[in-house]
């Protein structure tokens, strides 16, 4: 039997060069080796978005098409959305039970979002226990293997521990998940800023046009201590730098310019000509991939009905199992 892999994404914008290298990139390479769930995490997008839920309810399909674009197969991989998985919501409420509200409220992920959102006043329910909802979604399918950007390392340890704790009074139904990071857990933002987020406008995204993306790149943070060409320049940290050695897979050219650069020899316009014309022939599949998909809108339907199909009797067997687990199992 193939090992499972669960993963997703809230559905509340486009996603973005921070999502590939994080986790698109290992979602791509893995649904060779094992069977791959890709939700759509629409309850989870809610806990911050109720007051204008036509903004998830829109950015399912483009969420679902970004994954698409990247070379995610349909054929290997089922992708569905999570509002229709009913059994994550009674699992949620089980799981309560074994979480405490000082366990949650040392969650670092939770803690920095409840900052960026302005919750420090008025923290909904829903939003500061969405880490029980999201280990629902990764042990209703007991997932083996969970391909996340290091901000969700903090979810998933949280899900082991309501795994390990259900096992221990229940009886053993759950897998204990693996996260797995990518080789870029974390990607600095256009601004220098330590984390690329569209809150932070940022980002580049994966459907950015060739006319977006050359803005981007010329309006990127450099070393800001360099003023003239000739001035001596800074490469580690400087994000331009950061890009070319994850993007340009001419690394002759990245070596030359970083040295370049590091004796005033070259100047920010040719370094980021250079990055503009690496990130494009990255992006250009990718588009054009999209693009396939945005022009055939009942595709993407079928693939996330027949997908959330698939999974809903996935769903039913652990209920099921859970149930009598705990003995509430009250059927005929
Ligand atoms: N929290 C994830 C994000 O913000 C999305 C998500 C929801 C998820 N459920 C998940 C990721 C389960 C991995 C596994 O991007």
């Amino acid at each position: 039997m193939k090992k499972r892999i669960l993963t997703g994404d809230r559905p509340t914008g486009k996603l973005h060069l921070g999502h590939f290298v994080g986790s698109l990139k290992n979602r791509v390479k893995l649904q060779e080796k094992y069977e791959q769930f890709i939700i759509i995490a629409d309850i989870q997008a809610l806990t911050d978005n109720f007051k204008t839920p036509e903004k998830v309810s829109k950015n399912v399909y483009e969420v679902a098409m970004d994954n698409l674009a990247v070379g995610l197969d349909p054929n290997k991989t089922t992708f569905f959305i999570q509002s229709q998985i009913s059994q994550i919501a009674e699992l949620t409420i089980l799981f309560a039970n074994l979480v405490t509200m000082s366990r949650l409220s040392r969650n670092p992920t939770v803690k920095s979002e409840i900052k960026e959102k302005g919750f420090e006043d008025s923290l909904p329910l829903g939003f500061f226990m969405y880490p029980v909802s999201q280990a629902a979604d990764i042990l209703f399918l007991n997932a083996d293997l969970v391909p996340v950007g290091a901000d969700q390392l903090p979810h998933i340890e949280q899900t082991r521990e309501i795994a390990r704790s259900f096992n221990n009074i229940y009886g053993k139904i759950f897998n204990i998940p693996e996260a797995l990071v990518g080789e870029y857990p974390r990607l600095i933002g256009t601004d220098g800023n330590a984390k690329m987020s569209k809150s932070l406008g940022n980002c580049i995204y994966l459907s950015d046009s060739k006319e977006e993306l050359k803005e981007k790149v010329k309006k990127m943070f450099t070393d800001p201590k360099r003023i003239h060409p000739t001035d001596l320049g800074n490469v580690a940290g400087n994000p331009v730098f950061i890009y070319h050695n994850i993007f340009n897979p001419n690394k002759e050219e990245v070596k030359e310019l970083e040295e370049r650069y590091k004796k005033g020899k070259v100047g920010d316009v040719e370094v980021k000509e250079k990055l503009f014309l690496a990130l494009d022939s990255f992006l250009a599949p990718i588009r054009e991939k999209r693009k396939y998909y945005e022009g055939r809108p009942n595709l993407v339907k079928e693939i996330l009905f027949a997908g959330t199909k698939k999974t809903q009797s996935e769903a039913q067997k652990v209920m099921d199992k859970v149930k009598t687990a705990i003995g509430i199992n009250f059927t005929g």
